[in-house]
């Protein structure tokens, strides 16, 4: 189900491609981010494996066009999630007491996706900026960040809040575009949070591994 709380008279043709958009953003999103998530652990299997990889990146020159790119389709989604999402106050009253009038689970995780949402937008920006700017990623550049100690937290902060998002959105996705029939929403609703719980159990091995590596 998809309520908009987009004023009425809003709705209509370019509504429909603008949701369509919303929705390849996101899924484009979706699968950068679990791209990022393996790239990022492969400093597991140790840091020379790490380097290689960014240095393939780097030097075919994906992560000079493609970093900037992937911030685009990030502005991009939230500019267009953002049409529904309720800034102001009076909108959130209604939005709220109708997650809490319905007890629709659905409705409860549109909520959690405007939440995350906009912290995600404020992090991520941050994120892409420090690692872009200080050229070219090396497990040992990364390390030595996460043994600062603010970054951890901060990664420890961003990491279940993007794969919270990405998890639902790939659920709202995939019931929206009817891959997932109403029989099977629940079996594909536990699958989904078992990815989810994956990618963070992922995240925080490589955050492990970040904290312990020697950076000399
Ligand atoms: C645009 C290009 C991006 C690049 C080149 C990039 C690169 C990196 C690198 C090198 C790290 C390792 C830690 C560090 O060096 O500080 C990292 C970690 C991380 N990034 Fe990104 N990132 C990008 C985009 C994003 C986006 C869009 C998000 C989320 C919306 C994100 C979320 C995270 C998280 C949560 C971690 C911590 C990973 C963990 O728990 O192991 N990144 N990223």
């Amino acid at each position: 189900m998809s309520i908009s709380y987009a004023p009425a008279g809003k709705t209509g043709k370019w509504d429909g491609a603008l949701d369509w958009l919303q929705m390849l953003s996101g899924a484009s999103l979706i699968l950068f981010m679990w791209c990022h998530m393996i790239l990022v652990s492969s400093v597991v299997i140790g840091p020379g494996v790490m380097n290689a990889i960014a240095e393939f990146f780097e030097s075919t020159g994906m992560v000079q066009a493609g970093g900037p790119l992937i911030f685009l389709v990030f502005l991009v989604h939230f500019v267009l999630a953002a049409r529904k999402i309720p800034f102001r106050f009076d909108g959130q009253k209604t939005v709220w007491q109708h997650a809490r009038m319905m007890r629709h689970g659905d409705t409860w995780l549109w909520v959690i996706q405007a939440v995350s949402a906009m912290i995600i937008l404020i992090m991520a920006s941050v994120h892409i900026w420090v690692v872009l700017t200080d050229l070219p990623i090396t497990a040992a550049k990364s390390a030595a960040r996460v043994q600062g100690g603010f970054w951890a937290v901060f990664y420890l902060f961003l990491l279940p809040l993007v794969e919270l998002h990405v998890g639902i959105g790939f659920y709202r996705i995939a019931v929206k575009w009817g891959f997932v029939k109403d029989s099977q929403r629940k079996k594909f609703k536990r699958g989904e949070n078992m990815l989810t719980m994956m990618f963070i159990a992922i995240g925080v091995i490589t955050l492990l591994r970040f904290m312990f590596l020697s950076v000399n």
